[in-house]
């Protein structure tokens, strides 16, 4: 079986990537158990590594009877990505919250991820072939109060809504309160705590990386149940 991890951090080896690492370390795990003999294939992708934009408008993937019909053709970084997509069992999407919203780099991945599949019809059809079981892992300096005060629970329900809207309800872990700088009296900060960021994260983090591990194992199950669904 092939999983994806889509990393929509910069920072390779911080909250988000660690979150993601663990999720892969679930599914791992599960399969291990749950199919000894079956073999794992998992790719890692650092979004900022690459290059690529969002989608440019051609339509390609919209031309009634066109080569590039329900795919897209953007021939850069992302499209061999998007093509392995296409037979992967499943992928898990990280990012932090930059100004309320994902980053920039996983949006236009996203408008990649969606767009193409999705038909202008009355009914919302999707075109994936491949209905693979999506997780979102989203990390954030918010506390869940203030999360829950804000406006990014909107934004990410549309975010989600997308993807649910062409490959079945994602997967969700919202990590709150992380820890952002190395060294918080190297910065100017007069609003977080370091005291607080350093026990938050020595206590809290670990329940986080356990979640994301969890998310990893659901996954991996789903995946397994709709490969089998297949195969029936
Ligand atoms: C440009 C930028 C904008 C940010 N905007 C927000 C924000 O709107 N809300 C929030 O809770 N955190 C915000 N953050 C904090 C990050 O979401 C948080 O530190 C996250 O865990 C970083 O993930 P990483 O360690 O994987 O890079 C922002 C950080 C940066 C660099």
């Amino acid at each position: 079986m092939k999983f994806y991890v889509v990393n929509g951090s910069p920072r390779k080896n911080r909250n988000t990537a660690q979150l993601l690492t663990k999720s892969l370390e679930g599914i791992n795990d599960t399969i291990k158990v749950e199919l000894p003999d079956e073999k794992i294939k998992v790719k890692f992708f650092n979004l900022y590594k690459l290059k690529y934009t969002g989608c440019r408008s051609c339509f390609a993937c919209k031309r009634i009877n066109g080569k590039h019909y329900g795919h897209c053709n953007i021939k850069d970084d992302l499209k061999p990505i998007l093509k392995g997509l296409e037979s992967a069992d499943g992928v898990v999407l990280g990012s932090p919250i930059y100004l309320s919203d994902v980053t920039g780099q996983m949006r236009s991945f996203y408008e990649r991820f969606i767009f193409p599949y999705l038909v202008y019809d009355r009914e919302a059809s999707s075109l994936a072939s491949n209905m693979l079981p999506v997780g979102c892992i989203y990390t954030m300096n918010l506390t869940k109060q203030q999360y829950d005060e804000s406006e990014v629970p909107m934004v990410l329900d549309l975010f989600e809504n997308g993807i649910e809207r062409i490959y079945g309800k994602p997967y969700s872990l919202k990590v709150f309160d992380t820890y952002q700088f190395k060294d918080y009296s190297k910065y100017k900060n007069e609003i977080f705590n370091p005291e607080h960021k350093i026990k938050r994260r020595e206590e809290h983090f670990p329940i986080d990386l356990q979640n994301a591990y969890d998310l990893g194992r659901s996954l991996a199950l789903d995946a397994m149940e709709r490969k089998l669904n297949c195969n029936i």
